[in-house]
């Protein structure tokens, strides 16, 4: 961030004190990056937390990728609360940051924020989850996984492990975080797949919040109340892990008398495929810092960039896994 200090004295008078604020959506000389010596791009990141090891990841890609592209990163922790993210944003406009990114916690209610940073003229970058604001208008790209597309893959692996079989199929479900789209969206795309098979019930789906703590929690309910369980399909790596110690505490074998879906291919979720304790993981990347920095530059830079950027992904069955699992960065 560009800050100019003039100060002119004239007979011991301080007349003038300006202080220029940095270089902001392209309507504004020098747009951030030309110029001086010290002239860096200035990016608010606010983040959703430190729920799982995706998130971890996540960071750490961010962090690392602005360091590697010389930009200059504010970094806000919001603590898995959206109150803590609207106040980043507020700061970062009060700042006057080059550019605006996050992950939203939840989906909805943020258009008041964002208003707020259009109006600021601080172009808004939408990271890793969406958001229901039909105004596309308030973000300039959108870069993140399709998680329905996510959900359906769960799905379609279930239905092709059950092919032929016309026994009832008994599934309990881990959702994310309330309200944000990653749940919304794994429910969804997974429920999309199943229904056209009867076989397929949902006997109880209840929020762990992406946590692993509260995945083991949950699952432990879960095996009190349902008499009998086919299949967990965990809406992340984190909550399938701490639900294995949960089955196992109950002397079942985790992938085996439960079988058991997740989302992420993070380490540890890769591991435990690998065990056979997971049987299919659908991949979600967390490493977006790269293609963040890019468009950051580029839009402070005034040129238009994609509305969406769609993360590339696969699947993972546990041979796969044991291939990749010596070099999975994360
Ligand atoms: O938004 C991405 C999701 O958030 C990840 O799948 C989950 O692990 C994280 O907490």
């Amino acid at each position: 961030m560009l800050k100019r200090l003039s100060i002119a004295v004239v007979g011991g008078l301080l007349l003038a004190t300006t202080v220029a604020g940095c270089g902001g959506n392209g309507d504004d000389a020098g747009s951030g990056s030309g110029g001086g010596g010290d002239d860096k791009i200035t990016l608010g990141f606010s983040q959703v937390g430190a729920e799982s090891g995706w998130r971890t990841a996540n960071t750490k890609s961010i962090q690392e990728s602005a360091a590697a592209a010389g930009i200059d990163l504010k970094f806000s922790d919001a603590q898995g609360k959206q109150e803590n993210q609207i106040k980043a944003i507020r700061s970062f406009i009060t700042q006057r940051v080059d550019v605006i990114a996050f992950s939203p916690v939840v989906e909805s209610g943020w258009g008041t924020v964002l208003k707020e940073a259009k109006d600021a003229g601080i172009p808004v970058i939408l990271t890793d989850r969406a958001i229901d604001d039909p105004d596309t208008s308030l973000y300039k790209s959108f870069i993140g996984s399709d998680f329905v597309e996510e959900g359906k893959k769960a799905g379609q692996w279930l239905v092709k492990e059950y092919e032929g079989k016309n026994d009832p199929v008994n599934i309990v479900e881990l959702q994310g975080t309330p309200g944000a789209a990653p749940a919304n969206d794994r429910k969804a795309g997974f429920a999309d797949v199943i229904k056209a098979e009867s076989k397929f019930k949902v006997v109880a789906s209840q929020t762990g919040q992406f946590t692993r703590t509260d995945g083991k929690a949950v699952m432990e309910t879960f095996l009190k109340s349902q008499p009998k369980i086919d299949v967990l399909y965990a809406h992340n790596d984190d909550m399938g892990l701490g639900a294995i110690e949960a089955i196992e505490a109950a002397g079942k074998k985790p992938g085996k008398d439960i079988k058991i879906i997740t989302v992420d291919a993070v380490k540890d979720g890769m591991t435990a495929l690998s065990e056979g304790k997971i049987n299919f993981i659908v991949e979600c990347s967390p490493l977006l810092g790269p293609q963040l920095m890019d468009l950051v530059k580029k839009v402070n830079d005034g040129q238009t960039i994609p509305q969406r950027v769609l993360t590339e992904e696969t699947t993972f069955t546990p041979e796969k896994a044991k291939e990749v699992l010596a070099d999975r960065k994360y």
